[in-house]
């Protein structure tokens, strides 16, 4: 069969690219899963985190900072309120510009489906590729004018001549929810560079006595400053039963890389140096842990600081304890283990080198109407709805360019 756009991967980034390219002429979209968008469906909870409203470049980890620039700037958050907007969906903002759809996601995955449908795309699920070459490979007349490909379907194999081709296959992350590494292979299969690739927006693994302290609290939260990979974010602290998680270390996961450590800041907004000298001035009689217990939650105080220093009172701590007390809460260092892998990530950083691709149009330099799109692009968003900010503006980019042609 003949068609304008065969876009491979029905999730948020080729959903949204469909919903565009149909203007162009026949689309199809296929996707070797049972159902369309289901990282969309577990995303935010089951309330989808959709977008970001505070969303700029620098919200996102690239070996080009500046490529996402053109394509947020021309397919901003407020372009995709009103279109769910149109569609009778409402959302709220629940922290730093993070929106959420009222509904549940799957109302999110509707709204694509009826754009893509409406559009004119078909979506083929359960559909295997199984090769995809140049057409001047394919047939051999040297044109080399589109692409062909060949894919099997509910068991038939079916070859599909396309002008443009879309590659949307998302990354590496949760391969339980059919993530697989088809759009590396198919960059290197074009000879299109990488950018390595790591898990990213993933909870710290760690080893040994330290984890079992940790494992024994899991499930306790906590407020938190932490960096690594001179990234700061203070966002919050959870407590797993294999290290630790929480808004905070997920999102500097993203910059760790291994071997380093964490620095971590237990009481952002306190100074817990001149708190405990004061205390000590006006009560020196009271215990270490009493004087904290305002400061710290009891579950981060047991696991900085030993029993027996806490069953202290405050006028046998020295000033030198003082100031090392204070130096533990606030600048506590570890070191993980690793993190939990591609098995939880909520992201994966690095891919498609965006040297070989244009940041207007997504579209790869040395191979017209070969696009890629979305997290298998070397563009990875903050936790807080950037990641679908960059799905929606790339496959906006890419769609308006196929249909506004070379
Ligand atoms: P996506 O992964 O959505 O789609 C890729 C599609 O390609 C899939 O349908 C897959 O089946 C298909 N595919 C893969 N290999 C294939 C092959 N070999 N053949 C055929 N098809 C193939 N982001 C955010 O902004 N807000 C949030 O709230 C969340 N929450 C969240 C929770 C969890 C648990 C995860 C794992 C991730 C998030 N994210 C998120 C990240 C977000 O889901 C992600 O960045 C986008 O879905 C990326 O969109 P893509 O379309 O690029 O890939």
């Amino acid at each position: 069969m003949k068609i304008k756009t065969l876009i491979i991967g029905a999730g948020a980034a080729g959903l949204h690219c469909a919903a565009f390219a149909g203007a162009a002429g026949p689309t199809l979209v296929i996707d070797h899963a049972k159902r369309a968008g289901e990282k969309i469906r577990i995303s935010g909870g089951g309330r989808c985190n959709f977008t970001n409203l505070h969303t700029r470049a620098a919200n996102f980890i690239s070996a080009n900072p500046h490529f996402a620039k053109s394509a947020l700037a021309r397919y901003t958050p407020w372009d995709f309120i009103s279109l769910i907007g149109g569609h009778g969906l409402t959302y709220h903002e629940k922290t730093l510009g993070q929106l959420f759809c009222d509904q549940k996601s799957g109302a999110i995955i509707q709204v694509l489906l009826d754009e893509a449908q409406g559009s004119g795309a078909d979506i083929w699920l359960n559909t295997e590729l199984k090769s995809l070459s140049t057409e001047a490979e394919g047939d051999g007349n040297g044109n080399g004018n589109g692409y062909r490909a060949l894919v099997v379907r509910d068991g038939q194999a079916v070859t599909i001549s396309a002008e443009n081709v879309v590659v949307a296959t998302g990354g590496k992350s949760i391969p339980k929810m059919g993530a697989t590494g088809l759009g590396y292979d198919m960059a290197r299969q074009f000879g299109l560079p990488l950018i390595d690739t790591r898990p990213g927006l993933v909870p710290f693994t760690f080893a040994g006595d330290v984890r079992d302290q940790m494992a024994r609290r899991s499930g306790l939260s906590a407020q938190a400053r932490v960096s690594a990979g001179g990234k700061v974010f203070a966002e919050g602290l959870l407590f797993t039963h294999r290290g630790l998680s929480g808004p905070s270390l997920l999102q500097v996961s993203s910059y760790w890389q291994i071997g380093e450590t964490l620095g971590i800041d237990f009481a952002p907004k306190q100074k817990i140096g001149a708190v405990l000298t004061a205390a000590k001035r006006q009560n020196p009689s009271q215990k270490l842990a009493k004087a904290l217990s305002a400061l710290l939650p009891a579950s981060v105080l047991s696991f900085l600081i030993d029993a027996p220093l806490l069953d202290a009172s405050l006028q046998t701590l020295s000033q030198s304890t003082i100031e090392t007390l204070a130096q533990q809460i606030h600048a506590c260092t570890l070191r993980p283990a690793g993190t939990e892998g591609y098995r939880t990530a909520e992201v994966t950083v690095g891919g498609v080198d965006t040297n070989a691709l244009s940041s207007q149009t997504m579209a790869a330099k040395a191979h017209p109407g070969l696009y890629f799109i979305g997290e298998v692009v070397d563009v990875t968003g903050w936790l807080g709805g950037y990641n679908f900010q960059w799905a929606w503006a790339s496959a906006a980019a890419a769609g308006r360019a196929i249909v506004s042609g070379p």
